[in-house]
């Protein structure tokens, strides 16, 4: 069988990662989730000492960034993404973490770096990948094309409702700055910027359920197939 690549982006908290795991279990696909990717290294660049107040040592952090790499292990019910040989979790979904990542991801060398690792991570098996530019520079030609959108609120409500339910002792306006913050930072970088692949298809998740936005994708899919 043909190698094939579904695409997802779309702004964050749009129920993104729920949809691409969802769609790669039905596939039989494997789910690459590479905010996951970003969010590592920022918590690793966190660890390290290389984000103090406002500022990044860019230099260490590239210098540091050549030295790692993700792989993959079966899990229970699906792949887990590993960093530098450990699997990581909730630590990487702190607002902490979410207020540094937009940074993060908006220098050339941590993108070069990634963008060549999800290259790879693709060659050998057919993927469900989200983020924000996969449709329009990981994979221009990937074979189906999703765009993901819904009101700011309603996503910062999702990722409230989440956070607190993980026991983080969160506020619902800093979520909202953040979500608001970061699709400002994403949409407005100047190197592959979040925006719509002209033929991807939008669905907006601010009134829609998981299961008719996923009948939205398939319908897509099976149009084609
Ligand atoms: O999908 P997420 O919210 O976990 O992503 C975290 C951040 O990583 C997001 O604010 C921007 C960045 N990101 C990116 O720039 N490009 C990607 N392909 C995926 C994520």
């Amino acid at each position: 069988m043909k190698i094939k690549v579904i695409a997802v982006d779309g702004y964050a908290s749009t129920g993104k990662s729920t949809l691409s795991k969802r769609l790669a279990d039905a596939l039989g696909f494997t789910y690459i989730d590479t905010g996951f990717m970003y969010r590592a290294v920022s918590y690793f660049a966190q660890k390290n000492g290389f984000l103090k107040e406002d500022s990044i040592q860019e230099e260490a952090l590239k210098e540091a960034l050549h030295k790692t790499s993700f792989s993959w292990i079966k899990g229970k019910s699906s792949n887990v993404m590993l960093f530098n040989g450990s699997s990581y979790g909730d630590e990487l979904r702190t607002l902490e973490v979410s207020s540094w990542v937009s940074k993060i991801a908006g220098f050339g060398f941590v993108r070069d770096h990634l963008v060549y690792q999800q290259r790879i991570l693709s060659k050998l098996r057919s993927v469900v990948m989200d983020g924000r530019d996969i449709g329009t520079v990981v994979f221009p030609e990937a074979d189906f094309k999703f765009f993901l959108v819904a009101d700011a609120e309603v996503r910062a409500k999702r990722r409230f409702d989440e956070l607190k339910a993980k026991g983080e002792n969160v506020v619902y306006k800093d979520i909202l700055k953040n979500v608001i913050d970061r699709d400002h930072q994403d949409s407005t970088r100047l190197i592959s910027p979040l925006k719509k692949a002209q033929d991807a298809l939008e669905i907006d998740t601010t009134n829609v359920s998981i299961e008719t936005a996923l009948e939205q994708m398939f319908s897509k899919i099976n149009s084609k197939s």
